[in-house]
């Protein structure tokens, strides 16, 4: 009797436990609202090179930005639209244009530095942009 009360008891614990991390589970979920904080989707860009990666949650719900700060001067609220543009470059990004709004050094950590923190598909990366012919072929011709 004692036995199978102790495990009853145990069970229940258990199951709780269970319940509630199930439910903080959810609530973190929740909590990113898509209408607050844009997009979930990571943004990924193929051109000119495979693969950068931009992701709103970082930038709304983790740097407090407002939509406004990017849309639609820096970027257009469609996906994939930058990289139609022949200047979707590092050079641009250097010169203060897209991403280099920010990404200057002093509001957010410099474009020339921390390459692989945007450039997710990096394998290649340092052959590409030592030399400016690897970068042509590799481009959108
Ligand atoms: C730090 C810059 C930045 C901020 C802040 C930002 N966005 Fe974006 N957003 C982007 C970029 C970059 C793209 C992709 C544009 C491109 O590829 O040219 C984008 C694309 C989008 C898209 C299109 C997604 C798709 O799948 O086509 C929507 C919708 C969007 N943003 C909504 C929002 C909303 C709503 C907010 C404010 C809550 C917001 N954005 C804040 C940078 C930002
Ligand atoms: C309006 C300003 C703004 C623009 C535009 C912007 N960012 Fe950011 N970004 C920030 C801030 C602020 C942070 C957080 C501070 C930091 O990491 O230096 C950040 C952080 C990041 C991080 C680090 C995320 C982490 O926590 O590890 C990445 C990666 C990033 N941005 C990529 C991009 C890319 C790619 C673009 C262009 C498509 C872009 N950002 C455009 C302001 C901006
Ligand atoms: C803040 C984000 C960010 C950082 C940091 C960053 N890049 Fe980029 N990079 C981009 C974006 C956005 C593009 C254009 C989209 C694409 O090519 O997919 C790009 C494109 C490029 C290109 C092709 C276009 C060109 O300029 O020739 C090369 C090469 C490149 N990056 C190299 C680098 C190297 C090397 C570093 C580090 C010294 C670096 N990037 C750091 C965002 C970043």
């Amino acid at each position: 009797m004692k036995k199978s009360l102790s495990i009853l008891v145990v069970g229940i614990l258990l199951f709780s436990g269970a319940w509630l991390r199930a439910a903080e589970e959810e609530k973190a979920v929740e909590e990113y609202d898509e209408d607050t904080y844009g997009p979930l989707a990571p943004i990924i860009w193929e051109k000119p090179v495979r693969s950068v990666v931009f992701e709103h949650k970082n930038h709304t719900q983790g740097a407090g930005l407002e939509c406004d700060s990017c849309h639609d001067e820096l970027f257009p609220m469609e996906a994939g639209a930058s990289a139609e543009n022949e200047d979707f470059t590092m050079e641009t990004l250097y010169n203060g244009g897209y991403c280099g709004a920010c990404h200057d050094g002093e509001t957010a950590f410099a474009s020339n530095k921390r390459c692989t923190a945007c450039h997710i598909g990096v394998r290649g990366q340092a052959r590409l942009s030592g030399s400016a012919d690897a970068v042509e072929g590799h481009g959108t011709k």
